[in-house]
């Protein structure tokens, strides 16, 4: 049977390092790639601020939502601020999480994979990517050891450890 690799992105550096990994795999052994992301609602705006800053999708995404990013004060901390209206906010959060797995995809398919598909879910970003994994009949997760969060103290994210601690299939934490 085909081999099915999911791997989870939330855009951040490491999980781009994991994204490479999963699509290297999937293009050597001619596997099936989905590539996932749980939509970060909830999350610090500090965090999604550095989502966004990933390679000017802070700018797509004010074109998108027609909020003129360049007359805010300067950060993109203010797509998700307090001060924005919540609709705004999850529909900023949506569209960058979209944004993320559009160019993860590209990125897969430039090295080569075939079969490339993309999934997103909400809730606890663990759980989900658990889910996701056997939602799709994935036989391997990869994830990368840590994300966006700033605990510098911690080895590996509180996200990776749980996917890999409770995920029934093999976990690949990339660092
Ligand atoms: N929202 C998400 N959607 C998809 N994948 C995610 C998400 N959050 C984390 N991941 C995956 O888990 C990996 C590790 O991220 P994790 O969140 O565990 O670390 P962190 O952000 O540094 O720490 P923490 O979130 O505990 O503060 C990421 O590289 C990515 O592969
Ligand atoms: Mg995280």
């Amino acid at each position: 049977m085909k081999k099915h690799i999911l791997v989870a992105t939330d855009g951040s550096d490491t999980a781009m390092q994991a994204v490479d990994l999963a699509a290297e795999l999937a293009a050597k052994f001619d596997a099936k790639l989905t590539i996932g992301h749980v939509h970060q609602f909830g999350r610090p705006a500090a965090e999604l601020s550095r989502m966004a800053e990933v390679e000017h999708i802070a700018e797509h995404v004010s074109r998108e939502t027609q909020v003129d990013f360049r007359s805010l004060s300067g950060s993109a901390g203010d797509l998700f601020g307090p001060s924005r209206p919540k609709g705004d906010v999850v529909r900023a959060i949506t569209l960058v999480g979209e944004e993320v797995l559009r160019r993860a995809a590209d990125r897969a398919r430039d090295k080569g994979v075939k079969d490339v598909d993309t999934a997103t879910s909400q809730g606890d970003a663990a759980d989900a990517i658990i889910d996701m994994a056997e939602e799709n009949g994935a036989d391997m997760i990869v994830v990368g050891h840590r994300g966006l969060g700033r605990l510098r103290r911690m080895l590996q994210g509180s996200v990776a450890q749980k996917v890999t601690q409770q995920a029934e299939v093999t976990v690949v934490s990339v660092r």
